[in-house]
């Protein structure tokens, strides 16, 4: 078996990685010649946990390579991963499928004896009508089917959700294709996963409906969350009591300062457009989309009241960047709208994040990048937790108190208890829960 992945991102190298692991020979395909380099060198150019360690391993025993040329890769190849980006189309908010018909076009001339072309990427309802339509039209010899085959990994836990999946989901009406997708997922078969084998729209519309249902949940405990400041109610305790019923379950009722990252925006923001598309529009997820976005400003303000009501000329700790943990990952971070605010509003940010920083840069202007916590909150009017990093959890908060010009903590992740904080004497501002500002 000889897999190829066109596309060498988070979820092509990770996907790459993971098959090769499972004893196939894997070809990571890139046009990106700078990644791919580094990748021919050995090193790693995204932060994943023990994606590095892996693809050592694999490279050594000769079951993964990289290169640019896609052509010879193809040709040998049984199975050929599409996992190229999808990311909004500017003005409109439908997904930007460009990357995934002009992949399609090339495989398509590289085609040699029967092969399955998979869409890895996540790809609106009807893609992989039009990604058959180019290769058939390209070329009408080949002898070729055209698979749905969603990935659900996580970044920051990915190589362990690609290894142990709470589901594998496989769109085709075609036997030949299901046997071939059966030999590559066998290992995970094999350790009774369940594989959901539907028709290609279903699958398409699978990844979506998924991601659209958890970024309803992350925004309804949020919007509770508000509620609960203003009743004197306490968040984490009302989505305990939720969570513990069994049909709820307390995953994903974190309150937080909005969802962020390279899926749950565009992803909600493309269902929503497809919707509307097709006369069926989605309400609860419109609204969803609206909430969201309006919420990561509102932390912002968040923070200068926490301030006293204005931020001019104060200086503030932001610990955090990334849009979740263990990822340097900065597509639509919270980070990026709290930070261009405070900004706006006169202040100066220090900024620290374990891993983000060098992607942070590229994107965010005068910031004082620090070197850690302590650093950061050198002479800071205000701290702000934007990210949940582990390390993070334990800080030595009476050196901190001695390092800020005033002791106070936004803790946009509810990390701290309000009691220890207070015990500390900072003045301390969560999200859904009392605050002592
Ligand atoms: N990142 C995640 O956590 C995640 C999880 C599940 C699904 N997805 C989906 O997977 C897809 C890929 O996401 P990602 O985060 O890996 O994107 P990414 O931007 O990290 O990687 C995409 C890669 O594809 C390469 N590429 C583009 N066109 C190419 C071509 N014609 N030939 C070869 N390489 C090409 C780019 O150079 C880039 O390196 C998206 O549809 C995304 O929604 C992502």
């Amino acid at each position: 078996m000889r897999i190829v992945m066109v596309g060498s991102g988070y979820v092509g190298l990770v996907s790459g990685a993971c098959f090769s692991e499972f004893g196939v020979d894997v070809i990571c395909v890139d046009k990106d010649s700078e990644k791919v380099a580094q990748l021919c060198d050995g090193k790693v150019p995204i932060f994943e946990p023990g994606l590095e360690k892996l693809v050592a391993s694999n490279v050594e025993a000769g079951r993964l390579s990289f290169t640019t040329d896609l052509t010879s890769a193809v040709a040998d190849a049984d199975c050929v991963f599409i996992a190229v980006g999808t990311p909004s189309r500017r003005g409109d908010g439908h997904a930007d499928l460009s990357y995934v018909w002009d992949a399609a076009a090339e495989i398509a001339a590289a085609l040699k004896g029967h092969t399955v072309v998979v869409t890895k990427s996540t790809v609106p309802v009807g893609t992989g009508d039009r990604v058959e339509e180019i290769i058939r039209q390209a070329r009408p010899d080949a002898d070729v089917d055209v698979v749905s085959n969603p990935e659900f990994l996580r970044e920051g836990s990915a190589i362990n959700d690609f290894m142990r999946p709470d589901r594998v989901v496989i769109g085709t009406d075609s036997d030949r294709a299901r046997e071939v997708l059966r030999q590559v997922y066998r290992p995970l078969y094999l350790i009774e996963t369940p594989i959901v084998f539907t028709a290609r729209r279903s699958a398409e519309l699978i990844k979506y409906a998924a991601n659209a249902f958890l970024a309803t949940k992350i925004t309804f405990i949020n919007e509770m969350a508000d509620l609960c400041e203003a009743v004197g109610a306490d968040v984490q305790d009302v989505a305990k009591g939720m969570g513990l019923d069994g049909r709820i379950g307390n995953k994903f009722l974190h309150a937080g300062p909005g969802y962020g990252g390279s899926c749950f925006p565009k992803d909600t923001l493309a269902l929503v457009r497809t919707a509307q598309e097709f006369g069926r529009p989605v309400r609860i997820v419109e609204a969803v989309v609206e909430v969201n976005d309006g919420r990561k400003k509102q932390m912002a303000q968040k923070v200068i009241e926490a301030c006293g009501g204005t931020v001019e000329g104060r200086t503030i700790a932001i610990l955090g960047l990334a849009f979740k943990p263990n990822t340097d990952d900065m597509r639509d971070a919270p980070s990026l709208d709290i930070v261009a605010k405070l900004q706006d509003s006169g202040a100066t940010v220090r900024a620290y994040d374990p891993e983000a920083m060098g992607e942070a840069r590229n994107l965010m202007k005068d910031v004082v990048w620090c070197k850690d916590p302590y650093d950061a909150v050198a002479g800071a009017d205000a701290m702000v937790i934007v990210t949940e990093w582990n390390a993070f959890r334990a800080l030595d908060l009476t050196r901190i108190k001695g390092l800020m010009k005033s002791p106070v903590m936004i803790d946009l992740r509810n990390i701290y208890h309000p009691e220890d904080a207070a015990a500390v004497g900072f003045r301390y501002s969560s999200i859904g829960r009392p605050s002592s500002l």
